[in-house]
């Protein structure tokens, strides 16, 4: 298995299919226009396929379809179906938006995928359509419902919680999540790439949002256990099991095995980081199954990012990265990166 230079495998891929989305989230997309990748550098699934192989041999047993929105990609469960033969895969997840996953969910299901995880930052309607700039939201919550119809368990709501917009809601979607039923995870604001209207103002610590949740609940117990996810655990008196993702104030670097590979075959080691290595080339220009390994294995052990806890360390923090520098390079939106 590879390691890099503080140690940490390479174990877990994001695979983003897309770099397109169907909403316009405020801490993801908040521009009005977007350059997008060029149609013919997007890698066919057979492509990603090849790619995943040579991961495996590496130590990845965990992907994660996202995007922009993996499900406008075209018949994305023909990817699952590939990457579902790989037994070396221990675990195939999905993120969305869930506005096409009402249509969707069966099929990704019937060809072998594991779980899914859907955003879902409000309940309320016309709160979704200022936030979001489109008026589905009664799409995502048909598709939410539709994820334990078509089988699955172990799903997960991811919010991003922030300060005037939907902080006013964690109660309520932790009791929504009970329902679905689906384990709510709480997403402190992250200056990530695209997230240009960020300030830290706008940022729920983690501390603040225990401190809420047990105003209303009575005593949060934290769950133990060993794990490389983001999320911290935590239980309510009631037995109610919901995460955090504290990134912004409490950053798990130190333990992120995590990786990412663009829809155009681009991989980045970090969600901050500013170059990645181009695998499509190599690829396409007909390189081997062990000198693509030989690449990845070398950038690996090379890797030293610790990109959320140096954002901790500044003393001013504003967004990541200007919008001219953005549109020079849509690599450094965090809807290309696939979060
Ligand atoms: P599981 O725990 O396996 O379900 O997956 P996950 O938590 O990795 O998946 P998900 O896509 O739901 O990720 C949750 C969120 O964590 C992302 O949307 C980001 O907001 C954040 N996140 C993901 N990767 C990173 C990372 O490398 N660094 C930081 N700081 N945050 C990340
Ligand atoms: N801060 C935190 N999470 C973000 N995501 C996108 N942008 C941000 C941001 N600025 C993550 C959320 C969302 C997923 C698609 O990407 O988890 O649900
Ligand atoms: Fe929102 Fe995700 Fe689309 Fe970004 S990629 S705009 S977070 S739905």
């Amino acid at each position: 298995m590879a390691r890099d230079a503080w140690g940490r495998p390479l174990r877990n891929l994001r695979i983003s299919v897309t770099d397109r989305c169907n909403l316009r989230c405020q801490y993801c997309m908040p521009e009005e226009e977007y350059g997008w990748l060029p149609r013919d550098e997007i890698l066919q699934f057979e492509e990603i396929d090849r790619l995943v192989g040579v991961f495996t041999g590496l130590g990845v047993d965990k992907v994660r379809l996202t995007g922009g929105e993996p499900l406008l990609r075209r018949d994305l469960p023909r990817l699952v179906r590939l990457l579902a033969a790989r037994p070396a895969l221990r675990d195939i997840a999905l993120t969305t938006n869930g506005v096409l996953l009402g249509a969707e969910a069966p099929a990704l299901r019937a060809a072998g995928l594991h779980r899914v995880t859907v955003s879902l930052d409000t309940l309320r309607p016309a709160r979704f359509a200022a936030l979001t700039r489109r008026t589905s939201h009664a799409q995502v919550l048909e598709g939410i419902a539709a994820v334990p119809r078509a089988g699955f368990t172990g799903t997960k709501l991811d919010t991003v919680v922030i300060r005037g917009v939907n902080d006013d809601e964690l109660n309520d979607l932790v009791e929504f999540a009970r329902t679905v039923p689906a384990e709510v995870r709480f997403i402190e604001y992250m200056d990530v790439g695209g997230a240009t209207r960020w300030s830290r103002e706008q940022v729920v610590s983690r501390a603040e949002m225990l401190d809420r949740l047990a105003r209303r609940y009575g005593p949060i117990e934290p769950v133990i256990e060993e794990s490389s996810a983001p999320a911290d655990r935590f239980r309510l008196p009631d037995g109610t099991v919901f995460g955090i993702i504290a990134s912004t104030t409490a950053p798990f670097c130190a333990d992120c095995d995590r990786s990412r590979l663009t829809a155009d075959g681009m991989w980045y080691l970090c969600l901050y980081a500013l170059r990645g290595t181009d695998l499509r080339k190599p690829l396409r220009a007909g390189a081997s199954e062990d000198a693509l390994r030989e690449l990845i294995r070398d950038r690996w052990q090379g890797r030293r990012d610790r990109g959320a806890e140096e954002r901790l360390a500044l003393r001013d923090r504003s967004p990541l990265i200007q919008i001219a520098r953005l549109k020079e390079d849509p690599h450094l939106e965090m809807h290309t990166r696939g979060g």
